[in-house]
């Protein structure tokens, strides 16, 4: 791993932006990595801007390496003002572009948060309209939902990703 990843790495993880959970939020994604053993949630509130359904605001909660939280953070704000659709279409590498190259053991990081946001955006940018958001109770933490039982009804689903890194070294 070059000190200049490293570098950028520890920069961005000194003050992460968008972590926590988002009150009221209008999309949850949730993904885990089966070999790293590494989770990320994601959070996503809408707005209307100018006849377009937009992303207001976005934060993550992450189970995971320096990398994906890095990566989520820089993500975060740069899907700001997209649509589902046009966010959709970012691909993970994008998303750490300011972090530079990654490292091959790296590149599952970043596809964590890509699978987490694909996760929360699928179901939005799949609708043809625009939905009015509704208030609702605020979704469980991801700790929360870890110690619930796994067929408990409204429990999270957790989406494990494809092999396409390679494990946590
Ligand atoms: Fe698994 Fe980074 S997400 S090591």
């Amino acid at each position: 791993m070059s000190d200049d990843f490293q570098s950028r790495v520890t920069a961005a993880m000194a003050n992460p932006q968008h972590m926590g959970e988002l009150p009221n939020a209008d999309a949850i994604g949730t993904v885990g990595n089966a070999d790293c053993g590494d989770m990320l949630r994601v959070w996503v509130k809408f707005k209307e801007e100018g006849g377009r359904k937009v992303i207001d605001r976005a934060s993550f909660q992450s189970f995971g390496c320096e990398t994906a939280i890095a990566a989520a953070s820089l993500a975060m704000e740069l899907i700001k003002g997209k649509t589902a659709t046009e966010a959709l279409a970012m691909r993970g590498e994008e998303f750490a572009k300011d972090l530079g190259p990654l490292p091959p053991t790296k590149v599952h990081c970043t596809s964590l948060v890509e699978g987490a946001l694909r996760e929360a955006l699928a179901p939005v940018g799949a609708q043809p309209s625009p939905a009015p958001s509704a208030p609702t109770a605020p979704p469980p933490s991801l700790m929360d939902t870890f110690n619930q039982p796994a067929e408990k009804k409204g429990g999270v689903k957790v989406v494990f990703l494809k092999q396409i890194g390679r494990a946590h070294v």
